[in-house]
């Protein structure tokens, strides 16, 4: 499909809701305690929403912070990754692309759980070479802690809210944030590791009651473990040997925030050292799709990453589905 056009990163921006709550909040009603949860995960707080408020609301929060970084509030459609939709139907893009003002440009929700940001890009990017939009706003957002179940330990305690946002515009393939090549992948066979039951056709059509807890997100932790940590490390080989880098060239490998203690697993089969490793999983935690350009937003804020970084990106999630894309990162005011 390639016209010659990639698309390039031209703003950023995310949200945090402003609710905390801490290891300690969860400790008072849940069978855990903060060493579990720092030791076993590497979060040590979290945000969260506050009743009424949904996952358009964090998206438009982000998606106007991306606007104002790229200094031109136009563009020609929106992309929002979501696994927490503010409705199963329709799409929720539309709403935030008319809230934030951008009129009736094309607007559909992606969604690839904790890989949307990457499934995000490849969308962005398509619109982009085929000449259907010459500017994307691209929003990964979620309030995991709507479908997550509050008396569910193995969960509750590592997902939590957030946003984060980009804006792509048409451009050269070898200027500054350019998109690399872009490796995605999915094993549906294991779809039952990561899954809310109810709520979509499936249960519907078998026309019995439906359980309460089966609209509750599910996670079997060990067995994902072992599945991020293996298709994080390939198919973040596979993107930099794509891009014609080595390992050892990369300047800041920001994965997806699932478990500090993945990271730490990834990072080490690639040989990236700790101090190239982005990570704001301890005050955020697991923000689901949102989780990649949260933590670019915040990086690039502080100034952890700046212009000329080369940036690898990988993402793990349900599905299964998993991705990795390589740019150079370019010079990007920030409103954070
Ligand atoms: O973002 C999308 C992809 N998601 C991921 O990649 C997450 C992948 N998985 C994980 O991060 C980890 O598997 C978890 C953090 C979910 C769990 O950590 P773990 O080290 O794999 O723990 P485990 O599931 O093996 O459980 C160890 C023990 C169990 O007790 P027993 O059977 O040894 O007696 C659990 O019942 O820890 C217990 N446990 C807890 N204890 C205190 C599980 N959750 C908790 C908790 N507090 N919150």
């Amino acid at each position: 499909m390639s016209t010659g056009r990639a698309a390039v990163v031209t703003g950023i921006g995310s949200y945090v809701p402003p609710n905390v709550v801490t290891n300690e909040d969860l400790s008072a009603r849940l069978d855990t305690s903060d060493a579990w949860i720092r030791s076993r995960t590497g979060i040590a707080e979290r945000y969260v929403v506050s009743p009424g408020t949904s996952t358009s609301d964090l998206a438009v929060e982000a998606g106007l912070r991306a606007l104002k970084s790229a200094g031109d509030q136009e563009v020609g459609a929106v992309v929002l990754a979501t696994t927490t939709p503010d409705q199963p139907c329709p799409a929720t893009a539309p709403q935030v692309a008319a809230r934030l003002g951008l009129g009736r440009v094309p607007a559909f929700d992606v969604a690839a759980v904790c890989s949307g940001f990457l499934y995000g890009l490849a969308s962005a990017a398509g619109l982009v070479a085929a000449g259907i939009a010459d500017r994307v706003l691209l929003i990964a957002a979620d309030a995991f802690t709507t479908i997550v179940n509050p008396e569910d330990r193995t969960t509750a305690v590592i997902f939590a809210d957030g946003a984060g946002a980009v804006v792509l515009r048409a451009g050269s393939p070898d200027e500054p944030g350019a998109l690399g090549p872009l490796v995605l992948g999915s094993d549906g066979e294991l779809s039952h590791l990561i899954e809310v039951p109810a709520g979509g056709s499936r249960t519907r059509s078998a026309g019995r009651p439906v359980a309460p807890e089966d609209h509750y997100f599910r996670m079997l932790g060990r067995d994902t473990y072992r599945h991020a940590v293996e298709h994080m490390t390939a198919a973040s080989t596979e993107a930099a040997e794509r891009a014609g880098w080595r390992l050892d060239e990369v300047d800041r490998f920001v994965a997806h925030q699932a478990n500090a203690r993945i990271l730490e697993a990834v990072s080490d089969r690639l040989g990236i050292p700790a101090e190239r490793r982005l990570s704001n999983i301890a005050r955020v935690g697991n923000t689901g799709a949102a989780s990649i350009p949260l933590l670019l937003a915040e990086a690039t804020a502080e100034g952890r990453l700046t212009a000329g970084h080369r940036v690898l990106l990988t993402a793990f999630g349900g599905g299964l589905s998993w991705g990795a894309a390589t740019l150079v990162w370019p010079g990007l005011q920030t409103t954070e």
